[in-house]
């Protein structure tokens, strides 16, 4: 009687802490389950990109109750806002505010309207405002006043207007490329985040029309310290180098190009080798020498010069080496206007202006230096006539200034940047990477709302991490009472009937 007492009660408390633990085990399994999958508020952020030849709007969507996670904001939609760039409503302030409303419309319908208030919205004006800032303080602050004016009546978290300094826009570009690839922090197959190792970080090279940057990490140390920018991202520090260069946009370039083959010669009758041959046009002086990027103005401003194209690529490019100062260069480290850069090192991604002009030319696809050399001189000696007959759908103004964008866009990078056959294959030109387009309104918007803490994951996660521990101890548990009630129970069976002990 005793011996079956004492049996059941050994056998029954291990069965019952074998069940007990494995039922916890299970709940705290389907609590982090519960976790991952739960349809959860989305949460919304919203970005104008006010650049200098027209404002775009991104819409950015994450999931709530991964508020502090990495890798999944995700671009639902974009819009582009009628008209040309913020600077053009010098003035007509009034208007500036007026044409941003149908974005914002579309914007607030797509975002379920529960979640309006809570939905930062955020305006970032780059080169062109930063260009019509030097030239006019007051007309400067009037945009920006109409504008913040008109975000300020939509019930969205406004968190306000500004210009952005090339160095931020460099470094937020950077930002986005490396937040979107996943270099800062991935997603382990166990649940939780991790810093990858050894991978390299992505350079990001931005044209935009009125500026361009160039950002990247350097292995080696930075010796200008004012191109240097130090950020400390989810427990680790980054030194990244970045430029930017005003006036150096494609729009900005081709200006100056065009101001200079002009100044070349005092006939009013001008050709220009990056122009198409078979091309003709008769251009005001005053719709040239409209910006602080041209500075001396000629007498003759009210004067009309006839323009001829000559489709002559060596032309060009000589041209084109013309608008940068080379020569002010001394060290090997230095682009050109005599400004420090380390020597190019990893991937990078050229995005924008890089992107469109070489998509355009099909450039896109890895093709070597000497490949993309050859294509651009080739395209720059096709006729006028021949090129608008073969690109019926594209713009006039567009076609023009392909080859002289292209040209461009290869002076700066090997000339200017100093990339060379090698390294040129670690270019990427790309639209998007991840599922977003890349600028620098990701990188903002993350920064902005502290999306990026400078703190690593460990202690976001700490609270699944956790539950899984405490998963795990309570099915270790449960496995080891079941195995020691088996033998136990068997013990016990023999025991009692006095075959003794073990069987
Ligand atoms: C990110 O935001 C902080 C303030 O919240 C600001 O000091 C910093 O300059 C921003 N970083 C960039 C790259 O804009």
């Amino acid at each position: 009687m005793q011996c079956r007492n004492h049996k059941g009660l050994a056998v029954g408390c291990l069965i019952v802490i074998s069940a007990v633990s494995g039922v916890i085990a299970l709940i705290l399994i389907l609590v982090d389950i519960k976790n991952m999958y739960q349809p959860s508020p989305n949460k919304y952020g919203l970005v104008f990109d006010a650049g200098s030849s027209h404002t775009s709007l991104y819409i950015y969507q994450w999931p709530a109750h991964k508020e502090n996670d990495t890798g999944i904001v995700s671009q639902i939609s974009m819009c582009e806002v009628p008209g040309s760039g913020l600077s053009s409503y010098a003035d007509n302030p009034a208007q500036a505010g007026e044409v941003l409303k149908p974005c914002m419309d579309q914007a607030l319908s797509i975002i379920p309207s529960q979640q309006h208030r809570e939905t930062t919205v955020l305006l970032g004006a780059t080169a062109g405002m930063r260009l019509l800032r030097l030239q006019n303080e007051t007309q400067t602050q009037q945009i920006f006043d109409k504008v913040s004016k008109t975000l300020r009546l939509y019930p969205v978290h406004f968190q306000g207007a500004r210009i952005l300094d090339g160095t931020e826009e460099g470094s937020l570009g950077w930002i986005t490329v490396n937040y979107l690839l996943g270099t800062f922090i991935q997603h382990s197959y166990i649940n939780n985040w991790i810093h990858p190792q050894g991978v390299q970080m992505f350079g990001a090279m931005d044209l935009g029309g009125a500026s361009t940057q160039i950002t990247f990490h350097p292995s080696g140390d930075i010796q200008d310290k004012s191109t240097e920018m130090v950020f400390r991202l989810y427990g680790f520090d980054y030194t990244i180098y970045t430029h930017s260069y005003l006036c150096y946009g494609q729009d900005q370039a081709l200006k100056r190009l065009l101001v200079h083959i002009i100044k070349k010669t005092s006939s009013r009758s001008v050709k220009h080798p990056c122009y198409p041959k078979g091309y003709t046009a008769n251009i005001t002086l005053s719709s040239v020498y409209n910006s602080p990027c041209v500075l001396t103005m000629p007498d003759d401003i009210g004067a009309n010069v006839a323009v001829e194209g000559t489709g002559d690529p060596s032309e060009c490019q000589m041209a084109i080496k013309n608008i940068f100062n080379f020569s002010a260069c001394s060290t090997k480290s230095c682009s050109f206007n005599g400004i420090y850069q380390p020597p190019v090192e990893g991937e990078f991604y050229a995005f924008s202006a890089f992107y469109y002009t070489f998509n355009f030319l099909n450039l896109t696809y890895g093709q070597s230096l000497s490949m993309a050399n050859s294509s651009i001189w080739n395209f720059c000696t096709r006729e006028w006539n021949e090129l608008t007959d073969s690109f019926p759908g594209e713009s006039r103004k567009r076609l023009l200034d392909y080859c002289s964008s292209a040209m461009y866009i290869l002076t700066l990078l090997v000339d200017g940047y100093k990339f060379d056959s090698r390294t040129w294959n670690n270019i990427r030109f790309a639209k998007q990477a991840g599922n977003a387009d890349v600028g620098w309104t990701l990188g903002y918007m993350l920064n902005m709302t502290n999306r990026i803490p400078s703190e690593g994951p460990c202690l976001l996660k700490a609270h699944y991490y956790n539950l899984w521990v405490a998963a795990i101890f309570f099915i270790v548990l449960s496995v080891m009472a079941g195995l020691v009630a088996a033998p136990l129970h068997c013990y016990f069976r023999n025991a009692c009937s006095g075959q003794g002990g073990w069987p």
